[in-house]
């Protein structure tokens, strides 16, 4: 097995002492055989903690360290130094940890890779078909009109499921639909209706398609997929018929697209994206289908977040809506250029990131011996890097556990960008950081402006990883209309 390989290459290494650079010299966690330090972190909560206890190993061990779980070996950095140097290292093509039962479906059902799973070449000649429309802020921009259109919705839904004190039964959910929605209309140009209150079918069919999706891929990444593959098991064809129908509405929706709009509009994104990268259907479905997954939640987790840490800050939140008001007419719709002249706004989302970040690790894969830090790390060695432990990093943040967004704004700001990492780094970070951005911006003008969101309690929160950061409980929150 891998960790098998691993263990041998350290026993024939040099003594860690005499040979301070080599991978073998890491500090680390205690592993045991096999399960490497799997019964710790089990200890210091389980894997809903794992964020906790790389923190606490952090603190222990440095900005650098190894960890084994089972058979995942991984180099874990979480300092902004390091962050540069991996930077300055990065190859042309760089790799994230392999998402394996993705690629299974694919191959299985002959469909294409997007972003999230592609590599190499392929994965270059993909991101660069639409990282020009996807990452240019006057690009994006065009795309307010659409984002505006659903928040209208979404105010709605919010006066229709706040109950008479302002809380919402089941936050999370809301905002998912709403980002849902929102990414829908700007991918397919459809509108699902995930707003409504009774849900059609091909809405219903579709969520619950991705939740599906979502929540059986984890154990397939743990346990081998091809063995899960060759006895059809449960979680497989759960997984596969999910993967179905998601393509399904991918294919039927970006056909429609691109067919409706090839002669008549130049100007739509899609179309030219598709017209001017010669990028075949079955790329167009995956990148769009995998950008829509990559999109959903870690939208709607910001938003919750970003939500939670300004009704802890009844101050934040004044000066924010005297900002949205000397910029904006009372019922005038924000604009993308409105929002880019508003800072304090822009301030409170990156502290709101920095703070709780959605993801709070992203991963790659070495493609050649690189040196970081003190260290020489093997070709192949996976580096796991901790966006949570960079924001909550005392040197580079001042008092880093208070929401302070005035931060970003000081004068003398001399953050490290390399601190700063919610959306990833390099020529591998998230392509639709502008459009995101541009959700969350236009987003938190018209919750503002309509509702004074409080704190119903002032308890402290804790965080879950699942996947994203989640809050423990359900949000403390109440929208009292303005
Ligand atoms: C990749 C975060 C919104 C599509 C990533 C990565 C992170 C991330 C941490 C990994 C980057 C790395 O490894 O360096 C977020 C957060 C978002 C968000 C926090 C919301 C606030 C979106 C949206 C889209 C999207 C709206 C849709 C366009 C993707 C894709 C990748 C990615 C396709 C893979 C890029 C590649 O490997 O070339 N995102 N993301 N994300 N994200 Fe996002």
């Amino acid at each position: 097995t891998a960790s098998d390989v691993c263990d041998l290459k350290e026993k024939e290494l040099p003594a860690p002492s005499s040979c301070p650079y080599s991978l073998a010299a890491l500090p680390g966690p205690t592993k045991l055989p096999i399960l490497g330090s799997l019964l710790d972190i089990l200890r210091k909560g389980g894997l809903k903690r794992q964020h906790e206890a790389l923190a606490s190993y952090h603190k222990q061990f440095g900005k650098i360290f190894r960890m084994k779980l089972g058979s995942f070996d991984s180099v874990h950095i979480g300092a902004p130094c390091l962050l540069e140097a991996l930077y300055r290292e990065e190859s042309n093509y760089p790799k994230r940890l392999e998402i394996k039962p993705w690629k299974a479906y694919r191959d299985y059902r002959d469909e294409a890779y997007g972003l999230l799973i592609l590599e190499g070449k392929d994965w270059q000649r993909v991101r660069s078909a639409f990282q020009q429309k996807l990452m240019k802020p006057t690009e994006v921009g065009k795309l307010d009109a659409k984002i505006n259109e659903v928040l209208v919705d979404f105010m709605q839904r919010i006066d229709s499921v706040c109950d008479e004190d302002g809380t919402i039964e089941d936050l999370y959910c809301e905002l998912n639909k709403w980002s849902l929605e929102s990414i829908c209309l700007v991918l397919y140009e459809k509108r699902f209706g995930f707003l409504q209150p009774n849900l059609g079918e091909e809405a219903l069919n579709f969520i619950t398609a991705i939740k599906t999706m979502m929540s059986t891929f984890g154990l397939m990444m743990v346990t081998p997929v091809e063995l899960h593959k060759s006895l059809n098991t449960k979680i497989w064809k759960d997984h596969t018929h999910a993967w179905d129908s998601i393509f399904k509405t991918a294919k039927c929706h970006i056909d429609r697209r691109l067919t409706k709009l090839a002669s008549k509009d130049s100007e739509d994104f899609l179309c030219t994206i598709y017209n001017d990268s010669k990028l075949s259907k079955k790329e167009m479905y995956a990148t769009i289908t995998e950008m829509l997954i990559g999109a959903v939640e870690t939208t709607a987790n910001s938003l919750l977040w970003v939500i939670f840490n300004i009704s802890r800050h009844p101050h934040i939140q004044k000066k924010l809506l005297e900002e949205i008001q000397s910029i904006l007419l009372p019922n005038q719709v924000p604009t993308a250029d409105d929002v880019r002249n508003m800072p304090y706004l822009k301030a409170c989302l990156k502290e709101s990131m920095r703070i709780t970040p959605s993801i709070p690790f992203t991963t790659r894969t070495l493609d050649k011996e690189t040196i970081l830090g003190d260290y020489v790390l093997p070709k192949g060695t996976v580096l796991t890097i901790n966006s949570h432990v960079l924001g909550s990093n005392q040197e580079c943040f001042d008092n880093w556990n208070q929401f302070r967004p005035e931060r970003w704004l000081e004068e003398k700001n001399t953050i490290n960008p390399f601190a700063y990492i919610p959306f990833g780094i390099g020529k591998r970070m998230c392509i639709g950081r502008r459009l995101a951005e541009l959700q969350l911006q236009l987003t938190l003008c018209w919750l503002i402006r309509k509702y004074n969101i409080v704190a119903t309690d002032n308890d402290p929160m804790e965080t879950l990883h699942l996947g994203t950061l989640m809050p423990s409980r359900e949000l403390p929150v109440a929208f009292h209309r303005r």
